[in-house]
């Protein structure tokens, strides 16, 4: 047992491992790693570390596999987990309502343009050889065919397509929509939503986050297991490349009336278009 789980212990306390009572489901490029590093620093909140992928690769090992995942609680926290994926996969949102239908869902949402150009560069940071965005972005390649609506950047940001296969299983009011845009410039606002969403008293507050100017982001002052001040890692806040002007305002285009569906479906207009 860990350290802090004997201290426990030794309180009479029992820490246990217990499933999520929330989730981060998505999306990816969304901030999703910057909303669970801020949660994570109320007391009343425990994360996984990492990504579990339990709804979309693991769930044939079956509920105990994933408690064993968790980290262990006291009464009244909550535990938490993020996997970005689940947002699109077919089958989460009927699995996760067979864990607990009662389950808070967290969706961080960001305009689908600029989310496209994050996945693209975090692909290519993977695989240097990878052709430019603006020929992967049209069908053959080319400015003068319909953009490709297949290709992995451009189909995630259609949200009120998946939204609304979560919307077959789970209330609205189960879900809470943070802004990506917010999370970045005003992370204090975002995270009072998220508190009382969880019905927490309001601990994370501006005095948590300093506007690092040189990342270019917000960045933590001390958080669970740093006493520094520190940054989210280098895979986050990365350098976008130059995309074309005309291609941009194609995508826009594009995205413009799923935005729309999805401000009717959310009641939410996050200014995208
Ligand atoms: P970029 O690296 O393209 O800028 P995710 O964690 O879901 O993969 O999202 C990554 C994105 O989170 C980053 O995309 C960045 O824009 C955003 N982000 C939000 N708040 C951040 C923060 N405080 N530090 C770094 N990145 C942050």
């Amino acid at each position: 047992a860990s350290p802090k789980y004997r201290f426990f212990r030794e309180q009479g306390l029992n820490p246990e491992q217990q499933l999520p009572s929330a989730l981060i489901i998505g999306v990816k490029k969304g901030g999703t790693r910057a909303l669970l590093e801020f949660i994570r620093i109320h007391p009343d909140v425990r994360a996984a570390g990492s990504e579990v992928h339990f709804f979309d690769k693991h769930y044939a090992k079956g509920f105990q596999w994933y408690r064993s995942k968790m980290p262990p609680t006291l009464e009244g926290q909550i535990t938490i987990e993020k996997s970005p994926s689940y947002f699109i996969t077919k089958e989460a949102p009927r699995r996760v309502q067979h864990m607990n239908p009662s389950t808070k869902l967290l969706v961080v949402v960001r305009n689908p343009v600029t989310r496209a150009i994050s996945d693209y560069t975090q692909a290519i940071s993977k695989k240097p050889d990878m052709k430019p965005f603006e020929r992967l972005v049209f069908l053959n390649g080319s400015e003068k065919s319909p953009i490709d609506v297949s290709w992995g950047p451009v189909k995630l940001g259609v949200y009120a397509r998946y939204l609304a296969r979560w919307l077959k299983y789970f209330p609205l009011s189960q879900f809470l929509f943070v802004s990506g845009e917010r999370l970045i410039l005003d992370p204090a606002l975002e995270l009072r939503r998220v508190q009382d969403f969880f019905g927490l008293k309001r601990v994370v507050t501006e005095k948590h986050f300093y506007f690092n100017s040189t990342k270019g982001f917000p960045c933590l002052f001390k958080s669970e297991g740093h006493s520094a001040p520190h940054c989210l890692g280098k895979t986050k806040g990365r350098n976008h490349p130059y995309i074309n002007p005309v291609v941009l305002q194609r995508l826009r285009d594009f995205y413009r009336p799923y935005n729309i569906r999805f401000y009717h479906m959310t009641g939410i207009n996050f200014g995208w278009s």
